[in-house]
């Protein structure tokens, strides 16, 4: 029988009694669902989970990110992608720096396509000191709305920002990331997108801060020095200590996490021979977003 054990963190819960590789039960599935919109962040210790069964397993949630061929994909699984720092005959095997600052996924979408959940296997895990490195951070951006002042909340209550894929990749290549540079078309296949600054979450029914610093260019109608004192001031707001949590990873973890109600942040904090191997699906909120979909899943 499943189990959901919240820690005593703002974000985070432990799931055991449930194998990732069968199909999940309609109440296996419902708990699942309330458990994300509640506690964020799922740890599944101790799952043998193959990327093609990553896959199966992360597609019963929504529709899958299909990645871009300057991704590193899982050879015959194209919506698996790998990120790891390990080097093989002179090439890396999987993206090194996927995720190393603070974002939400794929918010430079149009909504319903927006990221709902990732999924995340450890494969291998860089270890110093008999102490696990590379852990992923979270924040609580529902616990920070809800600490918002409410002249605030009513100032922003039906604003829109404005979201764009280049911004995040443009910053990791200034930082020396070695991705490639988008070219023209790569730009053009992207354009901005608009979402609330404030989002109501699909499960939970509770409002979110939703703009993030990797993605958001600017608050739709503000002069841009207000646009980035309003953002800079979101953005310090959600990275207050109280509203953060750190996944240490395990070999065979298997971590889902809400990105409507989360930021997070991949931590580089390891050398090129401590080795470190991830499989990622990315699962798009085309379901979540269906209020058909969500009663009848939680009425399971
Ligand atoms: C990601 O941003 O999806 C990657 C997170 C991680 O590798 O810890």
């Amino acid at each position: 029988m499943i189990r959901i054990e919240p820690g005593n963190e703002v974000l985070g819960a432990t799931v055991s009694g449930v194998d990732l590789r069968q199909p999940l039960s309609k109440g296996d599935f419902a708990a699942l669902l309330r458990a994300l919109g509640n506690h964020g962040v799922l740890r599944f210790p101790d799952q043998l989970i193959s990327a093609a069964e990553l896959k199966r397993m992360s597609g019963q949630f929504g529709e899958l990110q299909m990645l871009s061929t300057s991704t590193l994909n899982e050879p015959g699984v194209p919506e698996v992608s790998i990120l790891s720092n390990i080097i093989e005959n002179g090439r890396n095997i999987g993206v090194p720096d996927a995720g190393q600052a603070w974002h939400t996924d794929m918010t430079y979408n149009a909504a319903g396509k927006q990221g709902f959940i990732n999924a995340l296997v450890a494969y291998a895990v860089p270890m110093r000191d008999g102490r696990p490195l590379g852990a992923t951070e979270f924040t609580n951006t529902r616990a920070a709305y809800d600490d918002l002042p409410d002249d605030i909340k009513q100032r922003f209550a039906d604003a829109t920002a404005l979201h764009d894929y280049c911004k995040y990749w443009d910053m990791m290549r200034d930082r020396g990331s070695q991705r490639p540079a988008l070219t023209p078309a790569q730009r053009a296949e992207k354009p901005p997108v608009r979402h609330p600054v404030f989002l109501t979450h699909p499960i939970s029914g509770r409002k979110v801060i939703y703009v993030n610093p990797a993605y958001v260019e600017s608050i739709d109608g503000l002069a841009a020095d207000e646009s980035r004192r309003m953002l800079d001031y979101f953005f310090a707001h959600i990275l207050k200590p109280g509203y953060r949590y750190v996944h240490r990873w395990q070999v065979r973890d298997v971590l889902i996490w809400d990105h409507l109600g989360t930021w997070h942040n991949a931590v580089a904090d390891y050398a090129p021979h401590e080795h470190r191997l991830m499989k990622r699906c990315q699962v798009m909120a085309d379901r979540v977003f269906d209020p058909h979909f969500v009663r009848q899943a939680l009425a399971a």
